[in-house]
């Protein structure tokens, strides 16, 4: 199994990526934002819990979240390997992904991160949200906030791979074919 964690902050490619990595390599991607889209546009109560911090741009509970992955997985036998697309964000998210897959006998092959600097984030994310109307992309407060979210919250979360000696950093601010370029390598080694 090949198991990767697409890491970065709001808006450097993780959703793009992960669809060509799924077309390329036959990998199952889990997006938790887009599990928690899904909950909200059917109205369950995980999904209105979900909606109120995501509005704001703030992280959802780890609780919440490292729940909602694990029944994602479970739903999920017999698969060559997992994308985790903005999971984990968090370090007792990380810890609890890590033991999950342990479990497994499988553990996380690598973490791939995109590095876009912040404000092309938010040029990318404002331009995103005039097409698609996503709820979180129409405000550029909200924007900003996502972006320092990640900045406080979730950065940590490298170090706890680059420990493992599992983190790989790649420039996101090339052509969308140029970063595929350079995850393809990464894959390719694995
Ligand atoms: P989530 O859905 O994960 O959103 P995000 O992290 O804010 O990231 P995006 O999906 O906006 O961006 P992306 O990196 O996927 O970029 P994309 O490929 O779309 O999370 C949303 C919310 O859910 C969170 O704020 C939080 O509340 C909650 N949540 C989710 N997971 C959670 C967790 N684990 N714990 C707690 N809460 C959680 O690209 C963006 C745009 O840029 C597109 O228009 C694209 O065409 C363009 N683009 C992509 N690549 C390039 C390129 N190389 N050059 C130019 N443009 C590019
Ligand atoms: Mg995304």
């Amino acid at each position: 199994m090949i198991n990767i964690v697409l890491f970065g902050p709001p808006g450097c490619g993780k959703g793009t990526q992960a669809s060509k990595m799924v077309d390329k390599y036959n990998l199952c991607h889990i997006s938790t934002g887009d599990l928690f889209r899904s909950e909200i546009t059917g109205k369950t109560a995980l999904g209105m819990e979900a909606k109120a911090y995501m509005d704001k741009g703030e992280l959802v509970p780890d609780s919440v979240t490292i729940n909602m992955l694990k029944l994602k997985m479970q739903s999920l036998p017999d698969v060559n390997g997992f994308i985790f697309d903005g999971f984990p964000r968090t370090i007792p998210q990380a810890e609890a992904l890590d033991n999950m897959l342990q479990e497994m006998n499988e553990p996380v092959s690598k973490m791939i991160s995109l590095k876009v600097r912040d404000e092309e984030l938010v040029k990318r994310l404002l331009m995103r949200g005039e097409a698609s109307g996503r709820a979180d992309d129409l405000s550029e407060d909200v924007i900003w906030n996502r972006v320092r979210v990640y900045n406080e919250q979730t950065l940590p979360v490298a170090s706890h791979y680059q420990k493992q000696s599992k983190l790989v950093e790649i420039n996101g601010e090339e052509s969308i074919e140029e970063v595929f370029g350079e995850i393809s390598k990464i894959l390719d080694s694995l």
